[in-house]
């Protein structure tokens, strides 16, 4: 491979002659000027031809140049605090790798569709690549987090027999001569390797066949899922809110440059410490009658519209999108939900010994209204109970044959949690849409490119 310098490099370089490879991001030309931006995949610079010193051929290419082209450019890094990056490459040499004609994603402004049907293009502007480098960010702070803390990366299947989280929303595929559907959570497998390694997470695509057609919804995303032996719902919590902390203070530290370009309010992250706040099933909808009285009552509309949807399924009804989008802005740190009714959460879960008809489990709802970016709970480890809730689900035993053996040999209490990448990175970019922060989005009406 030639080594040519990435751009983010230049504070190293600065009174160096070097070549970059990238491509024109924008160009513009005053007489003897042209200021040709570059981006190379690291970062931008301004390369400045001053043609009085360049030959009649350099001119010419700069000429040619349009947006996208890709080029060769050798100069001088110079220090300078007005251009972008702080530095300017004061050009020499410029060659053309290869020439692009009428790039369909002008600077100017694009709707949504038109650039939603450029994804493939729209990765390279500003802004996606500003979104996608903090998702990386967030996956490597993730990764780090679980390693450095003893746990075992156990990868779970995409192919499975059985439902994981209920039958509503499953992809269907045809495997061979019988049916297999496409993983909705590796939770029950996690559930297996915890009894094998104690501490162990999985990370990977999941898919959920569901038909709405919300900003936080995708049929593809990515999960991040811990599950641990003998640990408790309370120590559960302990451990998803010093890990949501971790990877938010990762991204605050190492991506200051991407949340500028994104315009985050990044005071709001740092405050992102344990301890979170807890409330159970029943505080959060005492606390939600009181908004939807104070919302109705309000001078603003927006807020009396809300209050139309808060509680709307009646208390003792799982949460919806409404009800955590209002807990979400009257908390500066995320609010985990606790103890919910049985009837609308996983058969896996396990039933409160102290609260008849409640489940020890928690949603973590994110602030700033970015709504559930965890699930999670103590399971259920004893198995009589747990054969009991997946009848009342209305699924047969047979494909759970394995997952119950994990209670007939040395059943344990164990607890996990599942983390959704994409609304997580939505909620730390301030995205209003979960389909930025994922490079190629998978949606009930989006599967291409
Ligand atoms: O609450 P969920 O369904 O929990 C589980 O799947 C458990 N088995 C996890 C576990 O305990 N191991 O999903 C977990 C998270 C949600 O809080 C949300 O962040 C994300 O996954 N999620 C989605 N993200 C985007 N699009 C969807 N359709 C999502 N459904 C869930
Ligand atoms: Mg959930």
């Amino acid at each position: 491979m030639k080594e040519y310098t990435p751009i983010a490099d230049f504070k190293n370089h600065v009174g160096e002659e070097v070549t970059i490879a990238g491509w024109c991001y924008n160009k513009r030309s005053s007489k003897k000027l042209y200021f040709i931006i570059v981006r190379d995949g690291s970062a931008m610079c301004q390369c400045v031809a001053f043609l009085p010193n360049l030959s009649e051929e350099i001119a010419k290419i700069c000429e040619e140049i349009n947006q996208e082209t890709s080029v060769i450019v050798t100069g001088k890094v110079k220090k300078d605090d007005r251009q972008i990056g702080g530095y300017e490459l004061e050009l020499t040499n410029i060659k053309i790798v290869s020439q692009s004609v009428d790039y369909p994603i002008s600077p100017k402004e694009h709707g949504v569709a038109f650039l939603m049907e450029n994804r493939h293009l729209w990765l390279r502007s500003k802004r996606q690549h500003a979104i996608l480098r903090i998702r990386h960010n967030i996956v490597m702070a993730i990764r780090n987090f679980f390693n450095e803390r003893g746990f075992i990366n156990v990868d779970a299947p995409i192919f499975t027999p059985n439902a994981a989280e209920g039958t509503t929303n499953l992809f269907e595929t045809e495997y061979f001569d019988q049916k297999a559907y496409l993983s909705q959570s590796g939770q029950l497998y996690m559930e297996a390797a915890a009894m094998a390694f104690g501490k162990v997470y999985c990370f990977g695509p999941t898919f959920r066949a569901e038909k709405s057609k919300t900003r936080r919804h995708l049929t593809e995303f990515w999960m991040v899922e811990p599950e641990v032996a003998y640990m408790e719902l309370a120590e559960d919590m302990e451990l998803a809110e010093q890990f949501v902390e971790s990877v938010v203070q990762h991204v605050v530290k190492n991506c200051e440059e991407e949340l500028k370009t994104l315009e985050r309010d990044v005071e709001k992250l740092k405050k992102i410490k344990a301890p979170f706040y807890r409330m159970s099933y029943d505080e959060a909808c005492e606390f939600l009658a009181q908004k939807k009285k104070e919302y109705a009552a309000s001078d603003d509309e927006e807020k009396r519209k809300l209050a139309e949807d808060i509680l709307k399924g009646g208390v003792g009804d799982d949460l919806g999108a409404a009800d955590e989008t209002v807990i979400g802005i009257n908390h500066d740190k995320p609010v985990m939900i606790h103890r919910y009714p049985s009837e609308v959460k996983a058969f896996y879960m396990k039933e409160d010994p102290e609260h008849k008809g409640r489940v020890l489990c928690f949603d973590m709802i994110a602030p700033e209204g970015y709504g559930e970016i965890i699930g999670a709970s103590e399971r259920e480890a004893d198995i009589e109970v747990l054969e009991s809730k997946i009848k009342k689900a209305g699924m047969s035993l047979e494909p759970f044959k394995w997952y119950l053996d994990i209670r007939r040999y040395g059943s344990v209490p164990h607890s996990g949690f599942g983390l959704g990448i994409e609304r997580t990175v939505a909620w730390i970019c301030s995205l209003t849409h979960v389909r930025e922060t994922i490079p190629f989005p998978r949606m009930m009406d989006k599967i291409w490119p």
